[in-house]
């Protein structure tokens, strides 16, 4: 029984920066109002032409690489985290096999939303637990920018989003005190349609239909959020699965050196913070730099706390996820 363990992060995100006020210019709305109830300042959307999800993720991961000291040969799978693809199929792991010219290696693609790096890390622990694999690149990457409704109509959720991606790679450990202790992973899907996109989607809405019925007024390929019912379920779920975390390895709150939340929402982050008591140095947020990144928002503050020197070996680093699905997860690592 091994354990594994982050040997190498990376993130990128493009360089476009798009203010709050920017937003004002196109949709009815304001800085203010978006500050107070997201945290959210400004936040990156690619330059169609110059970026992808897998370029991104290509980005980020050759950085987690390089800083792994491993070499692409010494890859041997690869777990790719969206729920923005650059086709409906195939994914973007096979794009980003041939993109960084890897050996024909697995590569498989996750889904779970906000949710999706912390499901996509517990995959990839699993398979280096068994023995199976000895070093997994991990990536998320997301292009929301061009899924949003970039209208008034839109603006609850548009400003919330923005693009990015981050990248672990994942290494054989062979002392199980350190590395990933546990990961914790639930749905609840009666939730689903809370936080959503219908289409296109064989049992929702196809794409035939929206082209067929040639509707301006279809909202059903973007996305939906019942802000206020997410928020309540997101505050309940993050400190369930927590809490899940530390019992599980018999740790107290104390015991938590770094929290990495997924950025959803500043005022979700605080709430969270307030409710287990942990200073500011406890919890690393980045929402404010570059909005909600879905799949991707984890490994970006990680790879930035890591860099800032905020997380140093023997640390306790917990990463708690909420999103569409509902899902929710959590991963307790031994830095
Ligand atoms: N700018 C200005 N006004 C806006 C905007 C905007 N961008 N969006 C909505 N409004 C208006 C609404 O039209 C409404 O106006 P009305 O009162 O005249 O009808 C008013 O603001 C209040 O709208 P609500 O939707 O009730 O806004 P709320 O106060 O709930 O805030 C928000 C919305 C920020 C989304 C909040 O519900 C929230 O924080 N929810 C948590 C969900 C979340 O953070 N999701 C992140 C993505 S999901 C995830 O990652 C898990």
């Amino acid at each position: 029984m091994y354990h594994s363990k982050i040997t190498g992060l990376g993130h990128y995100v493009p360089d476009n920066i798009v203010t709050n006020d920017d937003l004002a210019k196109i949709i009815d709305t304001n800085d203010e109002w978006i500050q107070e109830r997201t945290g959210i300042q400004e936040r990156r959307h690619i330059v169609r032409g110059e970026d992808t999800t897998t370029s991104m993720g290509v980005k980020a991961a050759k950085i987690a690489i390089e800083r792994s000291g491993l070499s692409n040969d010494d890859i041997d799978f690869i777990v790719f985290a969206t729920i923005s693809p650059d086709y409906y199929f195939p994914g973007p792991g096979v794009a980003l096999q041939k993109e960084l010219g890897l050996r024909t290696i697995g590569a498989l693609d996750v889904r779970n939303q906000c949710s999706g790096f912390v499901y996509a890390l517990s995959v990839a622990d699993q398979y280096i637990k068994t023995g199976m694999y000895k070093n997994i690149l991990v990536v998320a990457s997301e292009v929301q920018s061009l899924g949003l409704d970039m209208t008034t109509r839109g603006r609850n959720v548009s400003v919330i989003f923005g693009d990015g991606a981050g990248a672990a790679v994942l290494s054989r450990e062979e002392d199980v005190t350190k590395g990933i202790l546990s990961t914790h992973l639930h749905s609840e899907g009666e939730h689903a349609k809370e936080l959503s996109v219908l289409a296109p989607g064989m049992g929702g809405r196809w794409v035939s239909d929206i082209i067929a019925e040639n509707n301006p007024d279809d909202e059903s390929y973007f996305p939906y959020m019942n802000g206020q019912f997410v928020f309540k379920h997101a505050v309940v779920r993050f400190s369930e699965v927590i809490n899940e975390g530390l019992v599980a390895n018999n740790l107290q709150v104390s015991d938590i050196d770094m929290l990495i939340p997924h950025q959803a929402n500043l005022r979700i982050s605080q709430f969270i913070q307030k409710k287990f008591g942990l200073n500011d140095d406890q919890v690393f947020n980045n929402i404010q730099k570059y909005g909600n990144t879905t799949a991707a928002s984890i490994p970006i503050a990680l790879t930035e706390a890591w860099e800032q020197g905020k997380i140093k070996s023997g640390d306790t680093v917990v990463l708690a996820a909420f999103g569409s699905g509902f899902t929710w997860a959590s991963a307790i690592i031994k830095w």
